[in-house]
């Protein structure tokens, strides 16, 4: 036995010469996939569980390599860990550093599976785990939501089509708009749960294996609900990765979207909220600017997850059954999108929780526009028998008037109103009401204040 047998790599006996410098750097995927040490490990002492249970390896060779395992999970935790470049990935990794640590007894711990199966087993397990992770950044930003919500179901803003003044709305309406979108980027990424909880270990390199083992068991012990079904499509299946991408690409869509809608509202044009100073950055030039750096740095970020995406995508097109090398890159892509989108979550919790609606300007805002023309259409229909077609034109007159004469609905008198809709009496003057306009949707969704106490209400129960 020669001093410096562990060193070597794991094949050295049938590949003679060593890899070209230049392949050992592209070959290694160490610095990224170290990551998947916790359940790397979790994986390998129940796969030993399973082989001596099924007594396929003795409990004392079991035990041997346990009691290794848990020291290097120890070593690697306390940052004591020789990761090596040279052993390629955190499997060979953890398994040369048993082979020093217990000596030859380690070489048991490999039978009856391949890093094939390893690998995925590992990465479903993070990406279970990962998912409870975003999944708890999503409950505290919809708390905040909530919360913002709440202290402003009386503030009056116009909602935009085309970005032009269509309808007043409150403006809890509007941020719980956000709430359905990020409630919904949660069940998305749940969806992902039925595929992340079959367990690919045991499916060996590609065609199973000829040993006795118990794949219900390991599937139990590592928290799967049951072993995936076919060997070869499970070394090369990596839907639940593209699957996880695209949770967090729409999930960055909707942050994204709310990013620029508060970019839009803190311009000055618009000017309809104020981002505290601790959310703004200021002009190495211009002394008078507080800019929405953090939003768009949020707005921004969608385009990598996007490109994340596209990039497993695009790996997996072309490629036949079953392992290949193009794979061991869907580890950076993910961790990548999953770190990106764990700080955005944080990013825009903290600015929502670090702004203030300008009330005063979205209520005047709200009043330009003449957004409660639908109001008066509904109006001619319900009280003055006409069809909704016929009151549409009646209101377009009546805009066009109020229009000419530079003034608001509200301010049209009844004698002006009477000379397009000779029927109408004083009580049409309430229809131009905001808050009346406001009140008046109270159909299931819709952005009356009672609505939307309600809804708030049904959230708050769910998110305490
Ligand atoms: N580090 C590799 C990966 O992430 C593990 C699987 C290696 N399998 C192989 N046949 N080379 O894909």
């Amino acid at each position: 036995m020669t001093k410096n047998k562990y060193n070597q790599a794991i094949w050295s006996k049938r590949i003679k010469k060593k890899s070209s410098l230049l392949f050992q750097q592209i070959g290694s995927s160490i610095d990224v996939d170290k990551r998947l040490f916790k359940e790397d490990i979790a994986a390998s002492l129940v796969h030993v569980e399973m082989l001596s249970r099924q007594k396929i390896i003795t409990t004392k060779i079991r035990n041997k390599i346990s009691k290794g395992l848990k020291k290097i999970e120890k070593e690697i935790l306390q940052k004591k860990f020789p990761f090596k470049k040279k052993y390629e990935d955190i499997h060979m990794n953890i398994e040369k550093r048993l082979f020093q640590l217990i000596g030859d007894d380690a070489g048991f711990m490999h039978t009856a599976r391949s890093r094939n199966d390893q690998v995925i087993t590992d990465f479903k397990l993070w990406t279970k785990s990962s998912t409870k992770k975003i999944d708890k950044k999503l409950n505290e930003l919809i708390n905040t939501i909530l919360k913002v919500a709440k202290n402003n179901i009386k503030t009056i803003m116009p909602g935009f089509t085309h970005l032009k003044n269509a309808q007043p709305v409150s403006l809890a309406h509007y941020l719980l708009a956000y709430v359905e979108m990020f409630e919904r980027d949660k069940k998305r990424f749940f969806n992902n749960l039925e595929s992340l909880n079959e367990n690919p270990l045991g499916v060996a390199a590609l065609s199973g294996t000829s040993f006795n083992i118990d794949r219900v068991f390991t599937s139990k012990k590592l928290g799967f609900k049951k072993p995936t079904n076919n060997s070869i499509d499970t070394v090369s299946d990596r839907d639940f990765v593209v699957d996880f991408l695209y949770a967090v690409s729409v999930c960055s869509l909707h942050i994204s979207r709310i990013s620029e809608e508060l970019i839009i509202w803190n311009s000055d044009g618009f000017n309809l909220i104020t981002l505290s100073d601790k959310v703004v950055t200021g002009s190495s030039i211009m002394p008078q600017k507080k800019n929405p750096d953090p939003l768009e740095y949020l707005r921004g970020k969608t385009g990598g997850t996007f490109g994340n995406l596209f990039s497993m995508l695009t790996i997996l097109k072309g490629l036949p059954l079953s392992y290949f090398k193009d794979l061991q890159d869907d580890k950076e892509i993910v961790f990548r999108s999953f770190d990106t989108l764990h700080n955005c979550i944080s990013i825009l919790n903290e600015v929502l929780n670090n702004f203030k609606p300008n009330k005063s300007r979205m209520l005047s805002l709200a009043s330009k526009g003449f957004v409660t023309a639908t109001d008066l259409a509904d109006y001619l229909v319900k009280y003055h028998n006409k069809s909704f077609r016929e009151a549409y034109q009646v209101t377009a007159s009546i805009v066009n008037d109020a229009e000419k004469k530079k003034i608001k609905l509200n301010q049209l008198s009844l004698k002006d109103l009477q000379k397009i809709e000779p029927n109408l009496k004083n009580d049409v003057l309430n229809i131009f009401d905001l808050k009346n306009s406001i009140n008046s949707k109270k159909s299931f969704g819709g952005t009356s204040f009672n609505n939307i106490k309600k809804m708030i209400g049904k959230y708050k129960k769910i998110y305490k």
